[in-house]
């Protein structure tokens, strides 16, 4: 099983988004997939029609005997499973400071079911935290969405320095989220960042209304908009992130 997260400091950049069409054309292509949403906003959670709520909170669940395997929800989407957002999950940092290795206990978590799921997606809140830590320990590749817009760069700039001092550390990719090719600025920000990643994956997430509207459809944009621009774009996404995942 391969593990990556969609992960960004930044708030309302597309990690979301991403997650949850990314999960629907891994699993449309015949993979197994595993969604772990760890916002306590459960955002994914609702999307995929599950719901918000893990057995004892995630006390219980990253607790000493805690598992991943009776959380795990089926959702009537997809074939994607969903472990759910729970509210107590604000509290995730404090429970997992008890933790010996605060920073392995996701991974160890998901060891157990490794061999049921050929990709696990966490989708993440937005923040640097122990429990970002713990993600970039279980994560080989976080995914994260860059809106385009001048100083956004200056956090993928910070989560590198962060993670240059960890051992181990995910591949960071980023992927221009939220891009409007009628505008010229978006055009020249995507450029520059292009020059200046590498990493930057090809495929480029368009301002959309489909995607926009996940929240009432409640269905990635592949149910609700089979042959938009946007599930394209999530389909292609899906193609160039499992290449990296399995090169
Ligand atoms: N490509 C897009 N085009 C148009 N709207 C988008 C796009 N991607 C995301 N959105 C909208 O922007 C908002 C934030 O998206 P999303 O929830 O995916 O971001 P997030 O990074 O997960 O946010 P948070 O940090 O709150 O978890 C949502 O209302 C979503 O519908
Ligand atoms: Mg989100």
């Amino acid at each position: 099983m391969k593990v990556a997260a969609t992960y960004s400091i930044k708030g309302g950049v597309g990690k979301t988004s991403t997650a949850v069409n990314l999960a629907f054309e891994a699993a449309r292509e015949g993979a197994r997939v595993l969604v772990w949403d760890l916002d306590p906003q459960g955002a994914a959670t609702f999307l995929f029609r599950v719901r918000p709520k893990v057995r004892g909170g995630s006390r219980r669940m990253v607790g000493a005997r805690g598992e991943l395997a009776s959380n795990i929800r089926g959702s009537n989407l997809s074939p994607v499973h969903v472990v759910p957002a729970d509210f107590s999950l604000r509290h995730l940092d404090l429970h997992l400071k008890k933790r010996a290795r605060p920073s392995r206990r996701l991974a160890d978590l998901l060891a157990p079911v490794q061999d049921l799921y050929d990709i696990a997606l966490l989708d993440c809140p937005p923040s640097i935290s122990l429990a970002s830590e713990s993600v970039f320990g279980a994560a080989e590749a976080l995914l994260v969405p860059v809106v385009p817009a001048t100083l956004a760069t200056r956090t993928l700039t910070q989560l590198v320095d962060f993670l240059d001092d960890q051992e181990d550390a995910p591949s960071v990719l980023p992927i221009l989220s939220m891009v409007d090719r009628r505008r010229r600025l978006h055009k020249e920000l995507a450029e520059s960042l292009a020059a200046d990643w590498p990493e930057l994956l090809t495929t480029a997430i368009p301002a959309a209304a489909v995607i926009e509207r996940m929240g009432l459809e409640r269905a990635p944009v592949g149910i609700s908009a089979p042959s938009s621009p946007a599930t394209r774009a999530y389909r292609a996404l899906w193609a160039e992130v499992s290449a990296r995942l399995w090169a």
